[in-house]
Protein backbone atom coordinates (compact mmCIF):
# COMPACT_ATOMS: atom_id res chain seq x y z
CA UNK A 1 0.00 0.00 0.00
CA UNK A 2 1.27 3.26 -0.83
CA UNK A 3 1.14 6.31 1.76
CA UNK A 4 0.49 9.57 0.36
CA UNK A 5 0.31 13.14 2.80
CA UNK A 6 -2.62 15.05 2.43
CA UNK A 7 -1.26 18.21 3.42
CA UNK A 8 0.50 21.43 1.49
CA UNK A 9 2.73 22.07 4.49
CA UNK A 10 6.03 21.66 2.95
CA UNK A 11 8.04 21.74 6.54
CA UNK A 12 5.74 18.88 7.63
CA UNK A 13 5.94 17.14 4.28
CA UNK A 14 9.78 17.51 4.35
CA UNK A 15 10.15 15.90 7.96
CA UNK A 16 8.73 13.05 7.11
CA UNK A 17 9.68 12.70 3.80
CA UNK A 18 13.06 11.43 5.69
CA UNK A 19 11.40 8.46 6.89
CA UNK A 20 11.80 6.92 3.42
CA UNK A 21 8.13 6.07 3.52
CA UNK A 22 5.99 8.94 2.09
CA UNK A 23 5.49 7.65 -1.69
CA UNK A 24 3.63 11.10 -3.14
CA UNK A 25 1.37 13.96 -1.94
CA UNK A 26 -2.10 15.26 -2.52
CA UNK A 27 -3.11 18.69 -2.17
CA UNK A 28 -7.13 20.33 -2.86
CA UNK A 29 -7.98 24.24 -3.08
CA UNK A 30 -8.23 24.18 0.81
CA UNK A 31 -4.78 22.44 1.57
CA UNK A 32 -3.68 25.37 -0.40
CA UNK A 33 -5.32 27.97 0.85
CA UNK A 34 -4.41 26.35 4.59
CA UNK A 35 -0.91 26.61 3.69
CA UNK A 36 -1.15 30.81 3.05
CA UNK A 37 1.12 30.11 0.15
CA UNK A 38 1.11 30.69 -3.58
CA UNK A 39 -0.13 28.16 -5.25
CA UNK A 40 2.41 27.29 -8.06
CA UNK A 41 5.22 28.08 -5.71
CA UNK A 42 4.17 25.64 -2.73
CA UNK A 43 3.69 22.94 -5.67
CA UNK A 44 6.77 23.69 -6.90
CA UNK A 45 8.34 22.90 -3.75
CA UNK A 46 6.65 19.76 -2.80
CA UNK A 47 7.51 18.19 -6.29
CA UNK A 48 10.95 19.07 -5.48
CA UNK A 49 10.88 17.25 -2.36
CA UNK A 50 9.00 14.19 -2.69
CA UNK A 51 9.60 11.73 -6.16
CA UNK A 52 6.36 10.32 -6.04
CA UNK A 53 3.15 11.72 -7.68
CA UNK A 54 1.87 15.42 -6.52
CA UNK A 55 -1.82 16.13 -7.37
CA UNK A 56 -3.16 19.64 -7.70
CA UNK A 57 -6.26 20.08 -8.46
CA UNK A 58 -8.25 22.36 -11.09
CA UNK A 59 -10.68 24.59 -10.21
CA UNK A 60 -12.45 25.27 -13.32
CA UNK A 61 -15.92 23.56 -14.19
CA UNK A 62 -15.91 23.55 -17.94
CA UNK A 63 -14.21 20.38 -19.88
CA UNK A 64 -11.82 23.24 -21.60
CA UNK A 65 -10.87 25.35 -18.18
CA UNK A 66 -10.20 21.94 -16.71
CA UNK A 67 -7.63 20.77 -19.47
CA UNK A 68 -6.46 24.13 -20.04
CA UNK A 69 -5.54 24.38 -16.61
CA UNK A 70 -4.58 20.83 -15.94
CA UNK A 71 -2.09 21.39 -18.75
CA UNK A 72 -0.67 24.72 -16.56
CA UNK A 73 -0.73 22.38 -13.50
CA UNK A 74 1.67 19.48 -15.35
CA UNK A 75 4.15 22.21 -16.78
CA UNK A 76 5.00 22.71 -13.20
CA UNK A 77 6.92 19.40 -12.78
CA UNK A 78 6.93 15.96 -14.36
CA UNK A 79 5.22 14.03 -10.92
CA UNK A 80 2.59 16.38 -11.06
CA UNK A 81 -1.02 14.32 -11.08
CA UNK A 82 -3.89 16.89 -12.10
CA UNK A 83 -6.65 16.20 -10.22
CA UNK A 84 -10.39 16.80 -11.35
CA UNK A 85 -13.45 16.50 -9.85
CA UNK A 86 -16.07 13.39 -10.67
CA UNK A 87 -18.41 15.11 -12.86
CA UNK A 88 -19.13 14.42 -16.23
CA UNK A 89 -17.54 17.96 -17.61
CA UNK A 90 -14.40 16.18 -15.31
CA UNK A 91 -14.71 13.04 -17.18
CA UNK A 92 -13.97 15.01 -20.75
CA UNK A 93 -11.19 16.84 -19.35
CA UNK A 94 -9.81 14.05 -17.77
CA UNK A 95 -10.17 12.01 -21.58
CA UNK A 96 -8.19 15.11 -23.01
CA UNK A 97 -5.91 15.34 -21.35
CA UNK A 98 -4.62 10.96 -20.84
CA UNK A 99 -4.64 11.60 -24.37
CA UNK A 100 -1.49 14.06 -23.57
CA UNK A 101 -0.06 12.06 -21.27
CA UNK A 102 -1.24 13.78 -18.23
CA UNK A 103 -1.72 11.36 -15.02
CA UNK A 104 -5.28 12.18 -13.47
CA UNK A 105 -6.57 11.94 -10.05
CA UNK A 106 -10.80 11.98 -10.14
CA UNK A 107 -11.34 13.28 -6.90
CA UNK A 108 -14.53 14.19 -4.84
CA UNK A 109 -15.69 10.55 -5.62
CA UNK A 110 -18.64 9.68 -3.36
CA UNK A 111 -19.96 6.36 -5.49
CA UNK A 112 -18.52 3.14 -7.19
CA UNK A 113 -20.39 4.02 -10.53
CA UNK A 114 -18.27 7.39 -10.13
CA UNK A 115 -15.46 5.06 -9.80
CA UNK A 116 -16.32 2.92 -12.81
CA UNK A 117 -16.52 5.96 -15.30
CA UNK A 118 -13.54 7.79 -14.28
CA UNK A 119 -11.31 4.00 -14.71
CA UNK A 120 -13.34 4.11 -18.34
CA UNK A 121 -12.07 7.84 -18.35
CA UNK A 122 -8.13 6.27 -18.16
CA UNK A 123 -7.85 7.93 -14.79
CA UNK A 124 -4.51 7.00 -13.27
CA UNK A 125 -6.11 7.36 -9.55
CA UNK A 126 -9.54 7.42 -8.31
CA UNK A 127 -9.75 9.46 -4.64
CA UNK A 128 -13.56 7.66 -2.88
CA UNK A 129 -13.66 9.98 0.58
CA UNK A 130 -14.14 7.85 3.27
CA UNK A 131 -14.58 10.32 5.62
CA UNK A 132 -16.98 12.44 4.06
CA UNK A 133 -19.26 9.42 3.16
CA UNK A 134 -18.99 8.46 6.92
CA UNK A 135 -20.73 11.78 7.81
CA UNK A 136 -23.37 11.28 6.17
CA UNK A 137 -23.93 7.54 8.57
CA UNK A 138 -22.88 5.73 5.43
CA UNK A 139 -20.13 3.45 5.51
CA UNK A 140 -17.14 4.90 3.61
CA UNK A 141 -15.14 1.74 4.04
CA UNK A 142 -17.86 -0.14 1.86
CA UNK A 143 -17.17 2.36 -1.08
CA UNK A 144 -13.76 1.46 -1.03
CA UNK A 145 -14.63 -2.54 -1.16
CA UNK A 146 -16.89 -2.02 -3.99
CA UNK A 147 -14.59 0.14 -5.95
CA UNK A 148 -12.20 -3.05 -5.17
CA UNK A 149 -14.07 -5.74 -6.60
CA UNK A 150 -15.28 -3.77 -9.66
CA UNK A 151 -12.10 -2.84 -10.47
CA UNK A 152 -11.30 -6.90 -9.97
CA UNK A 153 -13.76 -7.72 -12.06
CA UNK A 154 -12.24 -5.99 -15.18
CA UNK A 155 -8.56 -6.51 -15.50
CA UNK A 156 -8.35 -3.77 -18.10
CA UNK A 157 -9.40 -0.95 -15.82
CA UNK A 158 -5.97 0.21 -14.47
CA UNK A 159 -6.82 3.13 -11.75
CA UNK A 160 -5.43 2.74 -8.35
CA UNK A 161 -7.92 3.14 -5.67
CA UNK A 162 -6.58 6.23 -3.53
CA UNK A 163 -8.47 6.07 -0.30
CA UNK A 164 -8.78 10.04 1.19
CA UNK A 165 -10.44 11.30 3.64
CA UNK A 166 -9.29 9.10 5.80
CA UNK A 167 -10.09 10.29 9.63
CA UNK A 168 -8.08 8.04 12.08
CA UNK A 169 -6.13 4.98 11.85
CA UNK A 170 -8.52 2.69 12.04
CA UNK A 171 -9.53 4.04 8.34
CA UNK A 172 -5.96 3.54 7.48
CA UNK A 173 -6.17 -0.27 8.68
CA UNK A 174 -9.55 -0.83 6.97
CA UNK A 175 -8.44 0.47 3.68
CA UNK A 176 -5.31 -1.60 3.59
CA UNK A 177 -7.63 -4.46 4.19
CA UNK A 178 -10.16 -3.49 1.73
CA UNK A 179 -7.03 -3.26 -1.08
CA UNK A 180 -6.56 0.49 -1.56
CA UNK A 181 -3.54 0.57 -3.36
CA UNK A 182 -2.95 4.31 -2.20
CA UNK A 183 -4.12 6.33 1.28
CA UNK A 184 -3.50 9.32 1.54
CA UNK A 185 -3.56 10.99 4.73
CA UNK A 186 -2.87 14.51 6.76
CA UNK A 187 0.67 14.08 8.56
CA UNK A 188 -0.29 13.40 12.09
CA UNK A 189 -2.34 10.31 11.26
CA UNK A 190 0.92 9.13 8.97
CA UNK A 191 2.71 9.70 12.37
CA UNK A 192 -0.20 8.16 14.73
CA UNK A 193 0.67 5.04 12.77
CA UNK A 194 3.46 3.77 14.52
CA UNK A 195 2.53 5.55 17.99
CA UNK A 196 1.36 2.64 20.77
CA UNK A 197 1.52 3.57 24.32
CA UNK A 198 2.66 -0.42 24.92
CA UNK A 199 5.38 0.06 22.34
CA UNK A 200 6.55 2.75 24.53
CA UNK A 201 6.17 1.19 28.09
CA UNK A 202 7.83 -1.57 26.84
CA UNK A 203 10.68 -0.30 25.22
CA UNK A 204 11.04 2.20 28.51
CA UNK A 205 11.35 -1.84 30.22
CA UNK A 206 13.82 -3.25 28.22
CA UNK A 207 16.19 0.02 28.61
CA UNK A 208 15.64 0.12 32.52
CA UNK A 209 16.16 -3.76 32.73
CA UNK A 210 19.62 -3.42 30.84
CA UNK A 211 20.99 -0.81 32.84
CA UNK A 212 20.08 -2.69 35.73
CA UNK A 213 21.88 -5.49 34.18
CA UNK A 214 25.47 -3.43 33.72
CA UNK A 215 26.07 -5.20 30.16
CA UNK A 216 28.01 -3.66 27.60
CA UNK A 217 26.80 -3.39 23.13
CA UNK A 218 29.34 -5.58 21.18
CA UNK A 219 32.07 -2.72 19.99
CA UNK A 220 32.00 -2.08 16.04
CA UNK A 221 34.58 0.23 14.07
CA UNK A 222 33.17 3.08 12.52
CA UNK A 223 32.49 1.51 9.61
CA UNK A 224 30.05 -0.86 11.88
CA UNK A 225 32.81 -4.01 11.89
CA UNK A 226 33.77 -5.91 14.63
CA UNK A 227 37.61 -4.48 15.43
CA UNK A 228 40.25 -7.20 14.69
O1 LIG B 1 -7.80 14.66 -0.09
C1 LIG B 1 -9.10 14.92 0.39
C2 LIG B 1 -9.04 15.30 1.83
O2 LIG B 1 -8.21 16.44 2.00
C3 LIG B 1 -10.42 15.58 2.38
O3 LIG B 1 -10.35 15.36 3.74
O4 LIG B 1 -11.09 15.43 6.11
O5 LIG B 1 -11.65 17.33 4.52
O6 LIG B 1 -12.77 15.11 4.26
P1 LIG B 1 -11.52 15.83 4.71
Amino acid sequence: MKFFLDSADVEYIARLRDTGLVDGVTTNPSLIAQSGRDFESVLRDICALVDGPVSAEVVATDAGGMAEQGRALAAIADNIAVKLPSTWEGMRACRTLVAEGIAINVTLCFSANQALVAAKAGARFISPFIGRVDDTGADGMQLIEEIRTIYDNYPALETEILAASARHVGHIKAAALAGADVVTTPPKLLEALMQHPLTDKGLQRFLHDWQQAGQAMPATTAAGRKPN
